[in-house]
């Protein structure tokens, strides 16, 4: 893979480089609540602006349906990433029509533009080839190199991922190099105990994975909404927990496998649950209840793992080697269930383990909670990605950067 420093060996002053970020980034209207993704690509940014690059910036926001959305406005990631670059960043109202052409056409050398959201025209993530080779030829016309900076979406076979690349002479940013180094490093010998924490909403979004890591893991510890699936697995109620029932034969599946392999599999033993979803606008009081996770009242659901599973998993990660962490515990952004995913984050910070945490959730909730983001191994910028890459898939956007 060519990086960003064989390119400026070859030379970029005065060319025009498309740089595919990752600026997808949660806003509260349009108010960035977390802004790691676009801190996390500036570094690549500002190095082929002191290059002399005419730098153009692209990169998807939210899901779209393929038309213009404001709602998904990138303008407010571009005015960020000015603050953050301390220069002018230009914004293109589009990404292959009059706007984007004018703006890149009057882009000087150093200069850099943010193109507006690719996921407002229907080409980006068509599964049609022709139809994303289309818009990909369009945006090759914008630019003379590519960088392929936006490790959130190489796990897309999308346009800007995947078929631009192909299309224009490439490299990867020094962001998706640092990712692929950390993650590569969780494929190889690891430091044992290597324990491995999977929270989030949906355990089917998270099956590959852990078929994967049933193989190298000595311990996995299950929170968040998959959780309620394991727990359903074992025969409990779960009241109206988030629950995947047709997933609940390969949670079984999963739990004799680690028991094959003496692989601990540990899931919550106790859980805050109420008959009501916390309002996470007003963040008024929501007065949990503490349960037995084998006693969740069929009127209520699990919303944060409980103290003492808080304690069971502190312990569990005391002494590893290596932790992976993907996914809350439980829904971090209320106060009365933060705990769960500051306990497992604090954890990490007391181990001595290398720790990489992974995903736009669990990245997020970090930084939000109040953790030093630097005191953690490695905070990967891709949830889906990262969890892709550690099952052994072929990434799109890492693939075609090979070639
Ligand atoms: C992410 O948030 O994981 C990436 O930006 C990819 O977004 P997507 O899941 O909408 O493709």
């Amino acid at each position: 893979m060519k990086t960003i420093d064989d390119l400026a060996t070859e030379g970029v002053a005065g060319k025009r480089v498309f740089v595919r970020a990752d600026l997808n980034v949660p806003l509260e209207g349009t108010t960035i609540t977390d802004d790691g993704r676009i801190r996390a690509v500036a570094p690549t940014i500002a190095k082929l602006s002191a290059l002399g690059a005419k730098v153009i910036v692209a990169s998807h926001l939210g899901r779209p349906k393929g038309a213009p959305d404001p709602a998904f406005s990138l303008a407010p990631a571009a005015e960020r990433l000015g603050e953050i670059l301390g220069k002018g960043v230009a914004f293109a109202t589009d990404t292959v029509g009059e706007s984007a052409a004018s703006v890149v056409a009057g882009l000087a050398d150093g200069e850099v533009a943010v193109l507006e959201n690719l996921r407002f025209n229907a080409g980006e993530t068509s599964k049609d080839d022709a139809e994303r080779g289309a818009f990909a030829d369009q945006l090759a016309e914008l630019a003379d190199l590519y960088v392929g900076d936006g490790f959130g979406a190489v796990h897309r076979k999308h346009a800007s991922v995947f078929d631009l690349p192909k299309r224009l002479p490439h490299a990867a940013g020094d962001l998706i190099a640092t990712e692929v180094g950390v993650l590569k490093k969780l494929t190889a010998e690891v430091r044992r105990p290597y324990v491995v924490v999977l929270g989030g909403a949906k355990v089917s979004d998270k099956l590959g994975v852990i078929d994967n890591l049933l193989k190298k893991a000595d311990r996995i510890l299950i929170g968040g909404g998959m959780a309620y699936t394991f727990l359903a697995a074992k025969g409990h109620e779960v009241g109206i927990s988030l629950l995947q029932k047709d997933q609940i034969p390969v949670c079984l599946e999963y739990l004799a496998e680690a028991e094959k392999r003496g692989v601990e599999f540990v899931l919550p033993v106790d859980v805050l649950v109420s008959a009501d979803f916390p309002d996470l606008k007003t963040k008024a009081p929501a007065n949990p209840e503490l349960v037995a996770a084998d006693a969740i009242p069929a009127d209520k659901e699990g919303l944060d793992i409980g103290p003492k599973t808080r304690e069971l998993y502190a312990a569990k990660l005391a002494d590893a080697g290596t932790v992976f962490w993907n996914g809350p515990m439980g829904v971090f952004e209320h106060p009365d269930y933060a705990n769960g995913t500051k306990a497992v984050a604090q954890g990490l910070l007391d181990s001595d383990a290398f720790t990489v945490v992974g995903g736009g959730d669990s990245a997020a909730a970090v930084r939000l909670l109040g953790f030093d983001e630097n005191a953690f191994g490695h905070i990967s910028t891709g949830g889906g990605a990262s969890l892709e890459y550690l099952e052994g898939k072929t990434l799109p956007g890492l693939a075609a950067l090979e070639d």
